[in-house]
């Protein structure tokens, strides 16, 4: 996917090694830890080159996302796999690619901190 832009090493590996600090601190309903850390990974994965944070762009605003979960106990979990592994039929017809360079840990993180997101 050419719109997703590599960035040096450096940066990633301190963004790695914090998503993985976090995740290690975090426990399900406690996402606060994470903000900082999972928009960093957001802005480096290129998440927000079809996602706005509040309105649809490519994708769904990030806060219509936590709007539509709000309450679904399972949407963590869930979302991070469609996270990792793209989706497409839930919003609308177009396809949001696979991102299987994340790892478990930055999926996650990424579900909570979408999930967090106020209401639009
Ligand atoms: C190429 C554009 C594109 C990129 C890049 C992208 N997305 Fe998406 N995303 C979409 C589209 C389109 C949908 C709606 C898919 C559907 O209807 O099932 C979506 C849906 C989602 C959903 C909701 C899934 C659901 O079941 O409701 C989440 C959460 C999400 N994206 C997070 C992310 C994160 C985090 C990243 C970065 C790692 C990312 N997206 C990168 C286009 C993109």
């Amino acid at each position: 996917m050419p719109l997703i832009s590599k960035r040096p090493s450096r940066n990633r590996r301190k963004l790695l090694s914090l998503a993985l600090r976090v995740s290690l601190l975090m426990s399900a309903p406690a996402f606060a830890g994470t903000v900082d850390g999972a928009q960093a990974l957001a802005r480096d994965h290129g998440c927000l080159a079809c996602h706005g944070m509040l309105r649809k762009q490519v994708g769904p605003g990030f806060a219509q996302i936590a709007e539509r979960y709000r309450g679904d106990a399972a949407a963590p979990s869930r979302l991070a796999a469609k996270i990792q592994g793209g989706s497409v039929g839930t919003w609308g017809r177009v396809i949001m690619p696979r991102q299987p360079q994340l790892s478990d840990e930055e999926a996650k993180a990424l579900a909570g901190w979408v999930l967090s997101q106020p209401p639009p």
